[in-house]
């Protein structure tokens, strides 16, 4: 009879790893657990994601370009960039000539993404960090995007708030809401659309309009309330904070050095490595 137990156990205790490893992609276990997990599947993931760059370009690439089309020089913040498929498709725009800064918890993907990005290096910022706390001042984007990747975090309230206290009065705000049949293996971490876009109005944002997308997300675009001007160009030095101490930074070949003499290194792949002071 022990026995019986003893395999019981094991199917429940595979179960739950497979629930928690594979299909919650460690959603459950910290934020070093998912960023682990895409590590391991940074060099396929593009592969089992296989992106039609048509469709990419429908329903992200040529609305975002479009309505960041009066900007001068727009600034694009994308949380949890990956292998930087939102960039790909935006840089393809031919009436995109902003610039976009990626935020990545995992080291691999951002590798991914800058090798895939290298014929756009100059207009591409790849940072290493948690999407917890984005280390840039209040109003600073002309959008901030996130796709697919809030409901494998740990703190994803604190993640929107950080996402629209940067973006500028007037911005655009994208961001995808889990649906579909395994939004039921994520329980606590996703919600209907009328839900989501009640949260989303509370942080504030208006306009809000959620998008068919996928069988596993919808788009929900928004915009910050109030007007401000495009701020136009702008350095990294200018808008990146010391993830320590929050204050300002200066450029060298090495890394971004802070008055308080904390330095955030620059890998020899460009990569800004901002987790190491997690
Ligand atoms: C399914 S991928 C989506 C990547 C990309 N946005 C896309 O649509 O292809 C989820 C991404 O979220 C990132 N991620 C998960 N938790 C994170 C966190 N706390 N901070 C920053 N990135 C995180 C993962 O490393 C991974 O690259």
């Amino acid at each position: 009879m022990v026995w019986v137990w003893g395999i019981l156990g094991v199917i429940l205790l595979i179960g739950v790893l497979y629930w928690q490893l594979i299909l919650a992609e460690g959603a459950y276990l910290g934020r070093r657990v998912v960023a682990l997990l895409y590590n391991w599947s940074a060099h396929v993931y593009d592969r089992i994601k296989a992106f039609d760059p048509g469709y990419e370009q429908w329903f992200l690439g040529l609305p975002l370009s479009r309505a960041l089309a009066l900007c001068p020089d727009p600034l694009v913040l994308d949380v949890a960039t990956g292998t930087a498929r939102l960039a790909r498709t935006l840089f393809a725009q031919p009436g995109y000539r902003g610039r976009l800064i990626g935020l990545d918890y995992s080291r691999k993907m951002l590798q991914e993404a800058r090798r895939q990005t290298q014929m756009w290096s100059g207009r591409i910022t790849l940072l290493w960090q948690d999407a917890s706390q984005l280390p840039f001042p209040d109003n600073t984007f002309d959008a901030v995007t996130c796709l697919e990747a809030l409901e494998f975090m740990p703190n994803p309230e604190g993640v929107l708030q950080e996402m629209a206290r940067v973006l500028r009065p007037g911005g655009v705000f994208l961001i995808t809401n889990r649906i579909g049949n395994d939004a039921r293996w994520l329980p606590g971490r996703t919600q209907d659309t009328e839900t989501f876009e009640k949260r989303l109005a509370q942080l504030p944002l208006e306009m809000l309009r959620s998008q068919a997308w996928q069988e596993d997300y919808d788009l929900v675009w928004g915009v910050k309330p109030g007007v401000s001007a495009p701020p136009g160009p702008r350095r990294l030095e200018d808008i990146l904070h010391c993830p320590i101490c929050g204050g300002a930074l200066r450029q060298t070949t090495q890394g971004y050095h802070c008055t308080n003499q904390h330095t955030l290194p620059i890998a020899r792949d460009g990569i800004i490595d901002m987790a190491t002071f997690h």
